[in-house]
């Protein structure tokens, strides 16, 4: 459609009842129809006379109306500089915008949704994100060496220790393989760590659950290419190493590696961004975020763990009596409000939808329950489909706010039956030496004025 014609049938869609504007809908009426009988003897036909017939009914462009003849009714006489809101026309509606280009920007006046970067993490903005999925350019980072800039045709995955075919695979390779994808979260254990004492909790949801996204992966099972090169039956665990500057490796279960673990190499539909993983990462459903190492170049089969650094001095949890869990891999189930949530302001009485995420990395979320006065009643919230293992799950609550003070906090329920623990039922079994693993339950304080902030306990 040409742009005149473009802009006529906008101006017709608007609700005007002036004689001048009924003129240009029945020229526009009649133009449509011309165009339309000419559709018709087209199909009808065959050859060069009902061509003929549809070249003779498009109308010449004299005959199509002036755009400024149909934009200029009575009550938009005024329509530049003026109210954008109808009846007025928006200035967007008088000229052809910006032309398709070949990779996409979103629009400016969304420019404040951000992550929050530090040196060696960035946070997704919950707050102001929809549904379950994250965009791949708010997708959380924790890097430990920064990011390193991978030429995929250098890239390599070396696969060795006990199996029968020692081998070295380029990135080519792995995409022969049958692939698949699958939506899983993706969470750092240390995510919400600021949780575990009243003094250190943050003052926003992406502040403090922000090292959280959820994504589609696609990639190739790993235990298609580890039957490719033949496990050693006695094999019990398996090292991976990533290519950034900090070699990052974490030793995994065999029994995870054959069971759903994937070689990645995109999500959301497009290649990995480098920050996640480009050009190969592992993905471990369900498991904390660091064991699902990022630009993945070697897999040593062994029969125990390595003991890394990232699995002895990090990433273990410190309990009361000075011993530390070691290969706490899975993350439990956990949810948190995400709106309201502090920092934002509710702005009037009335009904407010109160919307979170909830997740598991032992299956399927089953419940999820709403308190707005602090945990002292509950009410099951809607769950939205569709509710997949191991995935985020958006929950929805109606809300009635009357102006009185409130205490917001969620309270999920997994498939094995476990429930959502309170931060003093952790606190009381984990001690408070530990970062990782918290996964309590969140509250947020609404105040008489509207205004939501974080709160403990
Ligand atoms: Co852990």
């Amino acid at each position: 459609m040409s742009p005149k014609n473009h802009k006529t049938s906008a101006n017709r869609a608007t609700p005007d009842t002036t004689g001048e504007s009924r003129v240009n809908r029945r020229s526009f009426v009649q133009m449509a129809g011309a165009v339309g009988g000419a559709g018709v003897i087209g199909v009808a036909g065959a050859g060069p006379t009902s061509s003929q017939h549809a070249l003779q009914a498009t109308p010449a462009p004299e005959d199509v109306p002036e755009p400024t003849e149909v934009r200029m009714p009575p009550w938009a006489e005024e329509p530049q500089p003026g109210p954008a809101i109808p009846p007025h026309i928006p200035p967007w509606m008088t000229e052809w915008g910006p032309y398709p280009s070949e990779y996409g920007t979103r629009s400016p006046f969304e420019r404040h949704v951000v992550r929050l970067p530090g040196d060696t993490s960035s946070r997704t903005p919950l707050a102001d994100l929809h549904g379950t999925m994250t965009p791949n350019s708010l997708f959380f980072e924790r890097h430990h060496a920064g990011i390193p800039n991978i030429d995929p045709a250098e890239h390599r995955l070396m696969i060795h220790g006990m199996v029968d075919r020692p081998t070295i695979f380029t990135v080519d390779d792995i995409k022969r393989f049958p692939a698949t994808s699958v939506i899983h979260f993706h969470e750092c254990s240390g995510n919400s760590g600021s949780e575990w004492t009243e003094e250190s909790i943050a003052p926003t949801v992406q502040a403090g659950f922000g090292l959280l996204s959820q994504t589609e992966w696609t990639g190739v099972p790993l235990k298609t290419v580890l039957d490719e090169v033949g496990v050693d039956p006695d094999a019990t665990w398996m090292l991976a190493e990533g290519a950034d500057a900090a070699a990052m490796d974490r030793s995994i279960p065999i029994e995870k590696a054959m069971d759903d673990a994937l070689l990645a190499y995109a999500m959301n539909g497009e290649a990995l961004r480098p920050a996640q993983g480009y050009p190969l990462r592992l993905v471990l459903p369900g498991w904390e975020g660091n064991a699902q190492i990022k630009w993945l170049r070697r897999l040593e089969l062994g029969d125990a763990p390595w003991q890394t650094r990232e699995e002895t001095s990090k990433y273990t949890d410190l309990m009361p009596d000075g011993s530390a869990r070691q290969f706490t891999f899975v993350m439990e189930c956990k949810s948190v409000i995400t709106n309201p949530s502090g920092g934002q302001t509710i702005s009037g009485h009335g009904f407010h939808e109160i919307s979170g995420l909830a997740w598991s990395g032992r299956g399927r979320i089953t419940r999820v329950e709403v308190s707005v006065d602090g945990g002292e009643t509950w009410e099951d919230a809607q769950l939205q489909e569709p509710i997949l293992p191991m995935a985020l799950t958006r929950f929805r609550f109606p809300w009635e706010w009357t102006g009185q003070a409130a205490r917001l906090q969620s309270r999920a329920t997994d498939e094995t039956g476990y429930v959502q623990p309170t931060i003093q039922q952790l606190v009381e079994v984990r001690g408070i030496h530990s970062n990782y693993h918290m996964n309590g339950i969140k509250t947020w304080a609404v105040a008489e004025s509207g205004e939501v902030t974080s709160a403990w306990g």
